[in-house]
C-alpha cells in the first residue's frame, strides 16, 4: 500500500516580473507593479510530496533528515535569499513562480530522493499557488534506495 508524505519549507527570495519579448508598455500591461524596477520579495512555502510503502521495521515511508538534507542542498541553499532575475536559472525565463516550481520540480527530479517524487507545490502568497506533479516533468522513474 502505498502513502504520499508532504513535506513543508520556507524560503525567501526577491524577483522583478518582466519579458524582453515584450515592450515596457506591455510589461507594464501584463505584469502591473510587479514590473515594478526595484522587484519585491517572497516567502515561498515549498511542499515536497514523495510516496512509497512504509518500511516494515520503522513504519515509515523514509528519513525525514535525509530528504531534508537533499531539499536544503538542491533547493533552500540554491534559492533562499537570493535575487531570482539575477539567476542563470532564468537567464531565458520570467523568474515568475510558475517557472519557479518547474525548475525546483527539475532539480528535485534529478536529486537522489529517499523516495519517489510525486511532485511540489509552491504557495507565493495566500491566494497563490502553484504545483508540479513529477509525471509533467517525465523522467522522474522511481529510484533504488541506497
Ligand atoms: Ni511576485
Amino acid at each position: 500500500m502505498k502513502v504520499h508524505l508532504t513535506r513543508r519549507y520556507l524560503f525567501s527570495a526577491s524577483h522583478r516580473l518582466h519579458s524582453d519579448m515584450l515592450s515596457p508598455a506591455a510589461n507594464r500591461e501584463t505584469y502591473g507593479k510587479c514590473n515594478n524596477p526595484h522587484g519585491h520579495g517572497h516567502n515561498y512555502f515549498l511542499e515536497v510530496t514523495v510516496s512509497g510503502t512504509p518500511h516494515a521495521q520503522t513504519g515509515m515511508l523514509c528519513d525525514l533528515g535525509a530528504l531534508d538534507t537533499i531539499v536544503r542542498s538542491q533547493v533552500l541553499e540554491r534559492y533562499d535569499h537570493v535575487n531570482l532575475n539575477e539567476m542563470q536559472d532564468f537567464a531565458a525565463t520570467v523568474p515568475t513562480t510558475e517557472n519557479l516550481t518547474l525548475a525546483i520540480q527539475q532539480l528535485l527530479s534529478r536529486a537522489a530522493l529517499p523516495a519517489h517524487l510525486e511532485g511540489i507545490r509552491i504557495e507565493e502568497t495566500g491566494n497563490n499557488s502553484f504545483e508540479a506533479p513529477s509525471d509533467v516533468m517525465g523522467g522522474n522513474a522511481p529510484r533504488s534506495v541506497q
